[in-house]
């Protein structure tokens, strides 16, 4: 894995790193998804697991079932004894100095949830604030603001760079103008891969008295990371973003600030004694962990480190460099594309948009051809708006990828491109006597609903879909604002009901093409779609296939039809 801080790839010695052996031990990328071999570019969302984290959970349900501390039976003092090893495991993969330091939470949003709202409730006051930079993602915004609004506090955005790193100028006048109690940062941008300099960051921070938090989700799965060399006092992540099972993550904290806040959520396992006269919480780390522990993936996650462990991690480091050096020399190349990531510096996140597309909808082709990656805002919404875009397309890749997969990746995104630029609407020419006419040129509803019925898979529907969008008649000037936007959809949607020749019509329009082409089939359907939307998508057999924000998109189309 790369150094924390020096994020070079080195020359490395790459004979032991075998990638054929190494995604062996990953049964899910063998998989095959739309017919085509899964190419998985989704790891900034969640990793794979490999095999020995599969099997160590298995063999806990099996074997060792049964709660864990205060067990009065061996079964439970074998659960006890393997979980609070897997607290030893992760307390020396970050060198934490002390097991007692490592709180086990849902997830990194947890942890900082639970800072925020323990540590907020006393050392925030009134006209305080928290510095954040502005390429957080929500985890480590919102908790903030939360706290900081009880506690008439604020959350101070760090401005960016033109590169998107964080402004080391605008930190550290911020640093001297607001003497800041708390300084959040994320150690790597989930939406853009930088790698922020945070050991630095954190010295400065310290030298004006501020407590630093470090969120770390989208480091621990690309770097080797120190606590104690970093110096923050506070550092959280999730297992799921490094090969472990989902619903556990870690809180790590300095001892002497654990034990200073004050309890979060309360219940059993937190306390040590509960009388009606009065409570008494338990030690470190327990009176931080009410209720029944996730005790499986606890020891899952020590599977997935142990793991880890076990590769060469500097050769693993310097395969992602290289798989993102090519991702990004080759998208550098595509003409309209737009690249947010860096090339060097980056913990293997490629952000980009291409010119006058929809990112879902180069979303959804790729997934057509197995590739899975993620396309929106992803949970940065300050950053998309700094930027003036609703989101991006994000490929995000891991040790386990391959130079093969990027190279087909690429070549899918110029086919993609390519299909959905030949085709697209000129909206330079809005139709302006949409309100007034009633010619509207969609194919009758019988033949539309018979073509997708009759259409022998996915991509077949997918591909009519995308013609009926073609139909849609390019928005009037008066379409495009937000009375007739629709809130619930991801891509924008815009809806408004017209009376022509006495009767209901609706001009609609959609920013994603597919969306174009659901408002066209809805739109023509309109009478069958109206009484039962999901039965109607089963009808057309679309239900399986649309993803749950397209589903939500659907529905909230037909509701503004109801509402009309
Ligand atoms: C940088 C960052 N912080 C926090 C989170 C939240 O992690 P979780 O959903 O596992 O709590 C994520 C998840 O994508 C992330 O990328």
């Amino acid at each position: 894995m790369l150094d924390t801080q020096n994020a070079k790839a080195k020359t490395v010695d790459m004979t032991s790193f075998n990638i054929a052996k190494i995604r062996r031990d990953f049964p899910i990328l063998s998989l095959r998804i739309n017919s085509k071999p899964l190419i998985y570019l989704d790891n900034a969302a969640t990793t794979q697991k490999p095999r020995v984290v599969l099997d160590k959970l298995n063999q806990f349900y099996k074997l060792s079932n049964a709660n864990v501390h205060r067990g009065a039976h061996s079964l439970s003092n074998t659960a006890t004894t393997a979980f609070e090893a897997a607290r030893d495991c992760v307390a020396e993969f970050i060198n934490a100095p002390n097991s007692h330091e490592i709180i086990w939470c849902k997830g990194t949003t947890e942890a900082i949830n639970l800072v925020a709202h323990s540590l907020g409730s006393y050392h925030l006051q009134q006209g305080d604030c928290v510095l954040v930079s502005v390429s957080e993602h929500h985890a480590n915004i919102v908790p903030w603001q939360q706290i900081a609004l009880a506690r008439g506090a604020s959350v101070i955005p760090i401005a960016l760079n033109a590169d998107l790193s964080i402004d080391q100028d605008d930190y550290a006048r911020l640093l001297q103008q607001h003497r800041p109690k708390i300084v959040a940062l994320g150690h790597v941008s989930n939406a853009l891969g930088i790698i922020h300099p945070i050991a630095d960051m954190i010295a400065r921070a310290k030298a004006i008295g501020a407590i630093t938090f470090i969120d770390g989700a989208q480091a621990v799965g690309h770097l080797s990371v120190d606590v104690q060399q970093l110096g923050c006092d506070f550092y959280s992540f999730s297992s799921h973003k490094c090969f472990g099972p989902t619903g556990i993550g870690v809180l790590w904290g300095k001892t002497q600030l654990l034990e200073k806040m004050p309890v979060w959520q309360s219940g059993g396992e937190m306390i040590s004694k509960v009388s009606f006269s009065g409570t008494h919480f338990n030690t470190l780390p327990f009176k931080f962990e009410a209720g029944t522990p996730p005790i499986a993936d606890a020891i899952g996650f020590a599977a997935a480190i142990n793991y880890l462990n076990c590769l060469d991690r500097a050769a693993a480091s310097a395969h992602e460099q290289q798989l993102i050096q090519q991702m990004h020399d080759a998208l550098t190349l595509i003409p309209l594309l737009t690249l947010y990531s860096p090339r060097d510096s980056n913990a293997g996140v490629i952000s980009f948009t291409v010119k006058g597309l929809h990112h879902q909808d180069i979303a959804a082709l790729l997934d057509q051809e197995g590739i899975a990656l993620r396309s929106g805002h992803h949970c940065a919404m300050p950053l998309m708006e700094s930027l003036n875009i609703e989101g991006t397309l994000r490929a995000s890749i891991s040790f386990y990828n391959t130079g093969q997969e990027i190279d087909t990746f690429i070549v899918a995104l110029k086919q993609c491109i390519e299909l959905l630029t030949q085709h697209e609407k000129d909206t330079t020419n809005p139709s302006n006597n949409l309100e007034t006419t009633d010619e509207y040129p969609y194919p009758p509803s019988q033949d539309i609903i018979s073509t997708l019925c009759d259409a022998n898979s996915w991509q077949q529907r997918f591909a009519y879909l995308l013609r009926l969008a073609e139909l849609l008649p390019a928005p009037p000037s008066t379409l495009i604002c937000e009375q007739y936007q629709l809130q619930q959809c991801e891509s924008g949607v815009w809806i408004k009901p017209v009376i022509i020749d006495q009767e209901l019509r609706y001009i609609a329009w959609s920013d994603a093409r597919i969306m174009r082409g659901l408002l066209v089939l809805i739109i023509s359907c309109q009478e069958i779609a109206m009484k039962d939307s999901n039965a109607f998508l089963e009808q057309v057999k679309l239900n399986q296939y649309l993803s749950p924000s397209r589903t939500n998109g659907v529905q909230a189309i037909i509701a503004a039809m109801h509402s009309a």
